[in-house]
């Protein structure tokens, strides 16, 4: 009797243990509701529940990979990649629901990465807006659109700070500024999930690739990444904390490795910081197989390096089954514990309950008439071409060329101009690249003119390894018929007819992206030979470039008179472009990641240390390039404007702040040009003396207006000890003693300047 009672007592003191505490209601029923359901599990399903299948795609609608029906209907999978469609989730779910012994709902889950249906420009460009409520606006369209299309969970956002233009996939993040990308990744989060995943327009949110993946050696994809923890901390780690923080429902890990233990398999990464000093408490899901993908790092053979993943904190496995092969094995040997899975499948059913799957697991499975209703609407397209203007960067503008004058001869030239099919950009997983029109469509829709010219000039790319590499991966990049030689005869001629050329370049969606690491960053030789073509003939040349990542344009910069950058701008890119090319709209846009000059300054980013011998050109034993310049092309937070704004009387409240105050910064800032516009203005501060070095400025806050062409205002910052914390050397977040230089302006580069001390008393 004693026996069966101190049993039974273990039991419940394991439940309970497993079992997170709570003092709200509605998670105490959440956690009744897991803990009811968890008991009539059995270590298999709680296994499946760790499991997520994926199906696949092809051009006419989903097809089910072997064995997935059966996996589903025993239990044996808790969430399901790369389907969508109310028809399709509902079959899948059905399966779940009405074959599984508990019934369980299938979590979806999809790449929603810059919109769903309706694409939004890619977020490089979307981060250039630095609009926050733009860019919740667009997560929340898409959360709606995916939810109308039977899907629960989104990888994203993607919150990877990145420094090296070569790595293809900086097309997917918010750029290189921890403070910027953090605030991102803040309204991401709050656009998916509107803080209420009951709603039935509300899905999940991953912050992902956890952690540093942007940090790849050489920019290429998936390489080695190995970091001193100040630099992790103060530099790269912010971001993802504040996305937890925001209440991300769900990370990934990344694919790299963190000084010699791959992300997917770190404890240290996903168990210490995320769960232990983050307090983190959604689920984790790998990316895809990067279990397995330990084998090939040299961590283990499959069984080992699945031991360390479920040991490490991922709670369910992308695609790879090897939790699903290898995880009963495992706990009878002792090599996991039961309670670590417990865990971990605890996490993914709470995830389903929040979305309130057990109450109704065909929530998201809605008529076609309603998805119809919620997807591409009028709102949505109206807010594409919102981000689509907001987005765009004016980087030189010589002679205010731009705007264009619609009543002028104009000759749009070059391979992006009647090419529509890169507009959506990479990972645009669901979005129809039929929607989007070309630029020339835009343009000549716009007017009904029949004073533009135009003629291709150059094909996208020369290199037919590289094109066959492309189109493999649906790039569609044709060659034209004619010589390069007789397009570019062509281009002049027509060039030589007009009055100005607007010249659309760049790269092909699939340049950039995913496994699309470059080692030159520069345009296309044979884009820049149709330029240099078009520049002999005297007329002045707007460079429209629509690409995935910064590029190397000090030639452009020194020949063009105007380059407008444009990314891959979304369904509504044509128009939004066009609306900025005739002055419909004002560009606002500024670079979240800086341009260099050429590949070899590679990586350079705004908020770099100082060495200790700064450059002096006059002086041969400093810091610097003997054949470029240190600083780069186009800084950080730089673009134009078609007006112009000036920054005078920069003040603060006091020349000392100490904790519990505060100082106020004031600044005036005039538009100085003729017409009304938006400036971001930007405060940047940089600590002089510290434990440890201190870059030499960090961006702390920036704000927006618009302003009146005339119109002056004060903008206001306020400074607390907070903006002056930074981790030290033990990993303390602390601000120290000492003086403080603060800037304010309009880019990272050109900054009114002032300074003040800090004290601890
Ligand atoms: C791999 C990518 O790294 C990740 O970003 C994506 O979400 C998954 N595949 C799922 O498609």
């Amino acid at each position: 009797m004693n026996k069966i009672i101190f049993i039974a007592s273990f039991y419940l003191l394991a439940a309970y243990a497993c079992q997170p505490s709570s003092t709200d209601p509605k998670e105490k029923e959440m956690h009744r509701y897991v803990d009811r359901l968890m008991r009539k599990m059995t270590l298999e399903e709680k296994i499946g529940q760790m499991t997520q299948l994926v199906v696949g795609f092809d051009i006419t609608g989903p097809v089910l990979n072997e064995g997935v029906e059966e996996k589903i209907k025993s239990g044996a999978a808790g969430s399901v990649l790369g389907i969508y469609t109310p028809e399709a989730t509902r079959k899948l779910q059905e399966m779940a629901v009405n074959d599984s012994r508990l019934k369980i709902p299938l979590l979806f889950g999809y790449d929603v990465i810059h919109g769903h249906r309706t694409i939004f420009p890619i977020n490089l460009g979307l981060s250039a807006s630095w609009d926050m409520t733009l860019i919740e606006q667009t997560a929340q369209a898409a959360a709606d659109e995916a939810a109308a299309d039977g899907l629960h969970w989104t990888f994203s956002p993607m919150v990877d700070i990145a420094r090296d233009p070569r790595w293809g996939r900086v097309s997917e993040g918010a750029g290189e500024d921890p403070y910027l990308g953090s605030r991102i990744a803040e309204a991401m989060v709050r656009g998916y999930e509107q803080d209420d995943l009951s709603r039935n327009n509300t899905i999940l949110s991953c912050i992902k690739h956890f952690a540093l993946y942007g940090a790849a050696e050489a920019g290429r994809d998936y390489n080695t990444v190995d970091m001193s923890d100040v630099r992790m901390y103060n530099e790269y780690l912010p971001p993802y904390k504040a996305g937890a923080e925001a209440g991300a429902a769900s990370f990934m890990t990344s694919f790299n490795e963190i000084n010699g233990v791959p992300a997917t398999g770190n404890r240290w990464l996903l168990t210490d910081l995320l769960r232990k000093e983050w307090e983190y408490k959604g689920f984790v899901v790998t990316d895809y197989a990067s279990i397995p993908e330990m084998v090939n790092h040299g961590s283990g053979n499959e069984q080992e390096v699945t031991a360390m993943a479920i040991n490490a904190g991922v709670d369910m496995d992308m695609v790879s089954e090897a939790i699903s092969r290898y995880g009963t094995e495992l706990v009878k040997s002792g090599k996991v514990a039961k309670k670590t899975i417990d865990m971990a499948c605890r996490r993914v059913l709470e995830a389903k309950y929040k979305l309130g799957l057990f109450e109704d697991p065909f929530r998201y499975c809605v008529s076609e008439k309603e998805k119809h209703q919620r997807t591409f609407t009028l709102r949505y397209q109206l807010l594409a071409r919102e981000a689509a203007i907001k987005s765009v960067v004016l980087l030189k503008n010589d002679n205010q060329v731009l705007p264009l004058n619609a009543e002028a001869k104009i000759a749009f030239i070059g391979p992006q101009a009647k090419r529509a099919h890169d507009l959506i950009g990479s990972w645009s997983a669901a979005g129809l690249r039929d929607e989007a029109i070309s630029l020339w469509e835009a343009a000549t829709k716009r007017y009904e003119k029949n004073n533009y010219l135009y003629a291709l000039g150059c094909n996208l790319l020369e290199d037919t390894g590289l094109i066959d590499k492309l189109n493999r991966f649906g790039s569609k990049i044709q060659q034209s018929e004619k010589t390069p030689q007789a397009l570019i005869q062509e281009a002049v001629a027509v060039a030589r007819k007009s009055d100005i050329v607007v010249a659309a370049m760049g790269e092909a969606f699939s340049m950039s992206g995913e496994a699309a690491s470059r080692s030159s960053i520069e345009l296309p030789e044979n884009q820049k030979e149709l330029l240099k073509a078009l520049k002999q003939t005297g007329k002045p040349i707007v460079l429209v470039l629509m690409n995935g990542r910064p590029l190397a344009l000090s030639w452009e910069d020194e020949n063009m008179d105007a380059i407008l950058e444009t990314w891959f701008a979304g369904t509504a890119g044509s128009q939004g472009i066009a609306d900025v090319l005739f002055g419909g709209a004002n560009p606002s846009g500024k670079l979240t990641m800086t341009y260099p000059r050429n590949i070899g300054q590679v990586p350079i980013y705004y908020n770099h240390k100082n060495t200790g011998r700064p450059i002096r050109e006059e002086e041969k034993y400093t810091s610097k390039y003997l054949d470029t310049p240190n600083d780069p092309l186009y800084p950080f937070g730089y673009g134009l404007s078609y007006t112009s704004f000036q920054y005078s009387d920069l003040q603060l409240s006091a020349d000392c702040l100490a904790p519990g105050q505060t100082l106020s910064v004031s600044v005036t800032l005039e538009n100085t040009g003729k017409r009304e516009g938006t400036e971001t203005i930007q405060l940047y501060l940089h600590d002089k003396t510290a434990s440890i070095t201190r870059p030499v400025k960090e961006l702390k806050g920036f704000q927006q207006a618009r302003l009146a062409s005339g119109e002056s205002k004060t903008i206001r910052f306020d400074i607390t000890e907070e903006d002056l914390k930074f981790y030290n050397s033990d990993l303390q977040w602390v601000a120290e003693p000492g003086e403080f230089d603060l800037f304010v302006g309009g880019n990272s580069r050109d900054l009114l300047q002032a300074s003040f001390k800090y004290s601890a008393k």
